[in-house]
């Protein structure tokens, strides 16, 4: 463990540039290790999830190798290439890698082991072996909790597998992602249909990469279609910065006092940026300058000031375009004037932790006024006064982001906030506590 108490150091000024997107750098690594030939990706998140796909797929037969900070090369083996792994996958904390690898290896003639850290080993997997096991691919997967199907587990590969047409339960872009990765290896025409959208960076990058994908949009669903037995071809990928790790500084500008604070290369895809849209509603004032195209995405440099913030009624299809930003909006919401009410947020209790127990445990020691509900938190906010902090650690059960959201409670506290663990932080933002310095220097 490595706690550390974030305490508050004034205004944050300057400005950063966030790291690449966790989400296109581990898809830039799976594609590229699709397609025969040379792939190269700059921008690269270099955090732990990502290097656990790296890994995975050089396990599998493809040539990963980093050149410098961020630059790296992928020599794919093709689609229907993939090499037998000698020993079990360690996927780490990383549930993004689990699941979409999972969907590579169910239409290919190998089999391979999964295993991971105490927080994936118990999130649940049988949404994504549901699918794959209709298109033929066999699971032998451990039993957590309520029977759900857990890490360890092994994954048989089909050969052929059979197309689906598949309708997602759940609002999941791993879940879309397994089936859609597992499609390109599987003759005929796979269909995932989407009631709700989610995050659609591998619609985007399999097109980019050449695969033939349609997608129909009728009354707000989505009908997506893949044909397999693609031929993807290899790109060369700049990957633009994280919203996800952006809404960190975004959410600490707004509610420390005196902040004015630039952020480079925020990705504001459609699909990823609820959590901006929403801060605005609540009074924040966030300007996007030098708006321009990277990697296929929407981008622009965040100018974020300090503003009063009022609490907010959160629409629940909301949810899908900020699902990782839920635990630092909590603390915004704590900080804001008046009530702030979330529901439809079940999902937040199968993330690396119960997002919701989890912070609102948190915030509580932290003296904000927090009542959880089944799914979703209630929270009556200070109206800008700072929290009091904590005397003792907070626990972020190997939460990454339990552990930055925190660290920016800590910093618009009076005594401070303890973490009681901040090495999950490198799993997706390596250089959070570096840049948190820097702006507050
Ligand atoms: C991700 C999808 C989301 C998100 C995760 C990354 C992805 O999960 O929480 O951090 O890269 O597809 P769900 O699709 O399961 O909600």
């Amino acid at each position: 463990m490595r706690p550390r108490r974030f305490r508050p150091a004034g205004a944050l000024r300057g400005e950063i540039r966030v790291p690449g997107d966790k989400s296109i750098s581990h898809r830039s690594i799976m594609l590229g290790a699709l397609a025969v030939g040379e792939t190269r990706v700059t921008g690269l998140l270099e955090g732990e999830d990502v290097l656990s796909t790296a890994a995975a797929m050089r396990a599998m037969g493809a040539r990963v190798e980093r050149e410098e900070i961020g630059e790296w090369v992928v020599n794919g083996v093709g689609v229907g290439a993939l090499l037998q792994p000698q020993a079990p996958l360690d996927m780490g904390n990383s549930g993004t890698s689990t699941r979409l690898l999972m969907g590579l290896v169910a239409s290919h003639a190998i089999d391979a082991t999964f295993v991971g850290d105490a927080s994936l080993s118990k999130r649940p997997m049988g949404r994504v072996i549901e699918p794959l096991s209709r298109m033929g691919a066999a699971f032998d997967s451990a039993e957590g909790a309520k029977g759900s199907q857990t890490l360890p587990l092994t994954v048989r590969g089909a050969s052929p597998a059979v197309p689906i047409e598949y309708r997602l339960p759940v609002a999941s872009a791993q879940v879309k992602s397994a089936v859609l990765l597992a499609a390109l290896n599987t003759p005929g025409i796979t269909t995932v249909i989407e009631p709700v959208p989610t995050r659609d960076h591998s619609e985007r990058m399999l097109r980019g990469f050449g695969a033939e994908l349609d997608v129909e949009e009728v009354d707000g669903t989505r009908v997506i279609r893949l044909r397999g037995e693609a031929e993807l071809r290899p790109q060369v990928i700049e990957v633009p910065g994280d919203p996800s790790s952006a809404a960190f500084f975004i959410v600490g500008a707004l509610i420390i006092p005196g902040s004015e604070l630039l952020i480079r290369n925020v990705g504001l895809n459609p699909t990823r940026a609820g959590l901006i849209g929403l801060l605005r509603d609540m009074g924040g004032r966030i300007d996007e300058e030098n708006p321009r195209v990277v990697g296929g995405e929407p981008v622009a440099d965040l100018r974020v000031h300090h503003s009063p913030l009022k609490g907010i009624e959160v629409d629940p299809t909301l949810a899908p375009s900020m699902i990782d930003e839920f635990p630092v909006f909590f603390v915004a919401a704590a900080l804001a004037e008046g009530r702030t009410v979330t529901s439809g947020l079940d999902e937040l209790r199968v993330k690396e932790s119960d997002r919701l127990s989890t912070m609102a445990a948190a915030l509580t020691l932290a003296g904000a006024s927090v009542t959880e509900n089944e799914d979703g938190l209630l929270i009556d906010g200070t109206g800008g006064d700072p929290l009091a902090g904590t005397e003792g650690p907070i626990t972020t059960h190997l939460d990454h982001r339990i552990a930055m959201a925190m660290a920016i409670a800590g910093m618009a506290s009076v005594k401070g906030v303890e973490v009681d663990d901040t090495r999950p932080i490198a799993t997706s933002f390596p250089v959070f506590e570096e840049l948190l310095e820097e702006v507050t220097r």
